[in-house]
């Protein structure tokens, strides 16, 4: 035990020099060390510096009493804690009560007898050392409970992190897995309408070419026979040949023109569900942004609450990227998405803008700037029309792509809607962060377009935005 290594001295603090002798013996003998003090100040000054393990005080003394002495031990918190034993006369019962409310453990009388000092003496040691052993258990105690509590802590905060990855890992995997299956259907839906298509679309040529011969041959009869039979006079009029002539080309240029569109989206959808590309290859990035476009295109259209949404497509020169092909055409779908929704979600707060505000002119400066494409680039735009000078501002995306440092290639795709907050901000691009409401939002689109732009093409995604300024998306992608 920690107690037996320590000092077993007991100090005694008496004026009277028998009393010392007496008391000093008996101790000695009982295998004490004894120290012993004649007035209070010097017993302080002792236990200060070599604190015994017990006092033995008398009450009446020279300079300061026993009582002050007691008083300034107790008051030490370097010697509060050594137990006083007060000496007294047999017969004085207020010196013990004064003793004890000063802090005394016990009193022995005088004349003392020898037994009951020891007895005493051997009581309040062990008492003392119990009390030691249970305050050190005790701060041991203390210390192992705080060091669980932390470790419990640490842990359950591991837990949860990985409990989250395991989420954000499940939902991303069904994610992926729904893009792939996807885009299979997507690339065997291409597939399908691509052949018929092909073949009305190559026979509209003929049907084309062998009704221009058909209606020479006709002509020619009318010039050489212009009074025909009156039966067959009856049947021009009522098929209203003049009206039939001139209206059957205008039928077979819209059938065209409805059989290049139907091409087209065939080869969108076949460009856009590329997914299933595991390997990187060099790409027309416009060609990728476009069938993006033509899939979005119904979305993009009036609806019943909310106005068209222009597209400004600002394109730079931009080389053939290497890259995934498919996973590139998910960021643009993401981004584009998040976007229409914006502006969906943000007419009606502009609305309400522009009817408090009764200035005719009512775009913020900022908007104004923001619709009009930079002069250097106006040449460039495609379906450009002046944005300026309307009411209510008209909902539009721009995409600008350029080169910069000759080696990155950037999109910026920006919208004039009603912008993010700071707070928003900073989460967009978690997984699962989401401000739709539940069964619109899945809050992964970000996090997988951040991860596809960085992960897979160590470039950088980021988000520029402010509350009611609008929302642009910097995707850099290096060229290698
Ligand atoms: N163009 C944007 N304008 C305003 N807020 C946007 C825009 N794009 C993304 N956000 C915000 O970022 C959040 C996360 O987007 P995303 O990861 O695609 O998940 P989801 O679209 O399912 O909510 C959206 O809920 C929205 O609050
Ligand atoms: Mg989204």
């Amino acid at each position: 035990m920690a107690q037996s290594t320590e000092s077993r001295i007991i100090l005694i603090v008496d004026d009277n020099p028998t009393n010392l002798e007496v008391l000093s013996e008996s101790l000695s003998i009982a295998g004490f060390d004894v120290a012993v003090a004649v007035d209070g100040e010097s017993a302080l000054e002792q236990t200060e510096y070599n604190p015994p393990e017990l006092i033995l005080l008398d009450v009446m003394m020279p300079g300061i009493d026993g009582f002050e002495t007691c008083r300034r031990l107790k008051e030490n918190p370097l010697t509060q804690d050594i137990p006083v034993i007060f000496m007294t006369a047999l017969t004085d019962t207020m010196q013990k009560i004064k003793g004890f409310s000063l802090g005394a453990v016990d009193y022995i009388t005088k004349p003392f007898q020898k037994d009951e000092v020891l007895a005493r003496v051997g009581v309040h040691l062990k008492l003392r050392n119990l009390s030691k052993t249970l305050e050190e258990k005790n701060v041991l105690l203390l210390q192992l409970t705080q060091d669980l509590e932390q470790r419990v802590a640490q842990r359950t905060a591991e837990l949860s992190q990985s409990l989250e990855e395991l989420q954000r890992s499940q939902v991303q995997l069904v994610q992926s897995e729904k893009m792939s299956t996807l885009g299979q259907l997507v690339a065997g839906i291409a597939h399908e309408i691509n052949n018929p298509v092909g073949f009305i679309s190559s026979n509209l040529t003929y049907a084309e070419t062998y009704f221009q011969d058909l209606n020479k041959i006709l002509q020619l009869y009318l010039q050489y026979y212009p009074h025909p039979d009156p039966e067959i006079c009856e049947e021009l009029e009522a098929v209203e040949l003049d009206f039939l002539l001139e209206d059957l080309p205008k039928i077979l240029q819209s059938m065209k023109v409805g059989t290049e569109r139907l091409s087209n989206i065939s080869l969108a959808l076949r460009n856009f569900s590329r997914s299933d590309i595991s390997e990187k290859m060099s790409v027309d990035i416009h060609a990728g942004l476009d069938s993006t476009l033509l899939i979005l295109k119904h979305r993009l259209q009036t609806k019943k609450k909310s106005a068209a949404i222009e597209v400004i497509r600002d394109y730079g020169d931009l080389p053939l990227v290497e890259c995934y092909p498919g996973r590139l055409n998910q960021v643009f779908m993401n981004i584009l998405a998040n976007a229409i929704d914006a502006l969906e979600s943000g007419i009606g707060d502009r609305k309400g803008e522009t009817k408090q505000n009764s200035s005719p002119l009512t775009l913020p400066v900022k908007q104004q700037q923001f619709r009009t494409p930079p002069e250097d680039q106006a040449s460039q735009t495609k379906n450009q029309q002046p944005i300026i000078n309307h009411q209510i501002p008209i909902p539009t995306i721009r995409i600008q792509t350029k080169v910069i440092e000759t080696n990155w290639v950037v999109i910026q795709i920006s919208d004039n809607g009603p912008g993010v907050t700071e707070s928003v901000k900073q989460q967009l691009f978690e997984p699962m962060f989401t401000t739709k409401p539940p069964g619109k939002g899945t809050g992964l689109g970000l996090s997988i377009a951040r991860q596809i732009v960085e992960e897979y093409h160590q470039g950088r995604l980021s988000c520029h935005s402010a509350l009611g300024e609008g929302t642009e998306f910097v995707i850099k992608i290096p060229m290698k």
